[in-house]
C-alpha cells in the first residue's frame, strides 16, 4: 500500500474550475477551492445549493463535467486515482446508510482498517479505540439496522476515525445528534487537529470549528452561475 505524504505545502484539497451537473442541471460552476493544513474549511449554502455534491465530486463520488481536482498534491482525473486517496481523505456521508454496511457496529467500524492492511486483531483494536472515542463502545455488538439515526451517525463517524484520516470531508457531521453527543463530536474533531471541509447548517458547530467558510448561495459566488470562486475567505 502506498502511503500518501503529499506535498511539503501547498493545498491538501484543490480544485480549480470545478464544474458539476446533475440532471441536466448545473450544481457547481468553476469552483476554485483549496484546503490548507491548520484549516476547518465550514460549506455553507441553502438546501440544494450543492454542498453534498462538492464534497461527492472531491473524492470522484460525482464526475465534473470540467475542472481539475488535486488531492494530497496528486491529481485526481478517475476512479483510479481517486480511489486510493478515500482512506487518507476519510469522507463522513449524510446519510448514513450510504455508509455502514453492518452486520453489527464493531464489524463496520473495523472494516476500514482491515482494508488498509490491518490483522484481524489490530483492526478490531483500532475500531474499538474509535468507538470509545466517539463514546458508543456499548453499542459495538448492536446490528447496524437496529440503531437509531443519531447512532449511525456515531458509528460512521467512528469509522471514518479508524481509518485514521489525513484530512476529514464532513457532511453534516451533527445532524440528527442530541445536544451531548453534538458537543462531544465537536469537541473531537476540535482536538483531532485534522483538517478538514464541513458541510453543515449548524452554526454552533461553525463557531466553534470554522476557521473559513464559503457559501455556495451567496450570489457573489455564484454569480448568474457561470463563475464560482468558492474560497472567498470572510469572518466566521
Ligand atoms: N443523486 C442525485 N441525482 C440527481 N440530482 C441530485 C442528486 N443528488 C442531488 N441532486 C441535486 O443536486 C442539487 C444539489 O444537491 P445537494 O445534495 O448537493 O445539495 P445540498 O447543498 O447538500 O443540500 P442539503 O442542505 O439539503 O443537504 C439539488 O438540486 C439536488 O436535487
Ligand atoms: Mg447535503
Amino acid at each position: 500500500m502506498s502511503t500518501f505524504h503529499g506535498p511539503a505545502c501547498g493545498a491538501l484539497v484543490q480544485a480549480r474550475g470545478l464544474t458539476v451537473a446533475r440532471r441536466g442541471r448545473t450544481v457547481l460552476d468553476g469552483l476554485d477551492l483549496d484546503l490548507h493544513a491548520g484549516e476547518r474549511l465550514f460549506v455553507r449554502g441553502a438546501c440544494g445549493a450543492g454542498k453534498t455534491t462538492l464534497l461527492h465530486a472531491l473524492l470522484g463520488f460525482v464526475p465534473a463535467a470540467a475542472g481539475s481536482i488535486r488531492l494530497l498534491g496528486r491529481s485526481c482525473r478517475c476512479e483510479r486515482d481517486f480511489a486510493p486517496l478515500r482512506g487518507p481523505l476519510g469522507m463522513l456521508f449524510q446519510d448514513s446508510g450510504d455508509q455502514l454496511f453492518g452486520p453489527t457496529v464493531i464489524e463496520d467500524v473495523a472494516f476500514g482498517p482491515l482494508n488498509q492492511g490491518l490483522d484481524a486483531d489490530a483492526a478490531s483494536a483500532r475500531a474499538f479505540d474509535a468507538l470509545r472515542r466517539i463514546g458508543i463502545a456499548g453499542l459495538a455488538a448492536r446490528p447496524v439496522h437496529e440503531l437509531s439515526g443519531g447512532q449511525q451517525r456515531l458509528a460512521a463517524l467512528a469509522g471514518v476515525l479508524a481509518m485514521r484520516p489525513r484530512v476529514l470531508l464532513l457532511d453534516e457531521p451533527t445532524a440528527a445528534l442530541d445536544a451531548a453527543s453534538a458537543a462531544r463530536i465537536t469537541a473531537i474533531l476540535a482536538g483531532s487537529g485534522l483538517p478538514m471541509i464541513v458541510a453543515s447548517h449548524d452554526e454552533a458547530l461553525a463557531a466553534a470549528l470554522a476557521t473559513r467558510s464559503i457559501d455556495l448561495s451567496a450570489p457573489d459566488q455564484h454569480p448568474a452561475r457561470r463563475h464560482v470562486r468558492g474560497d472567498i475567505s470572510f469572518p466566521v
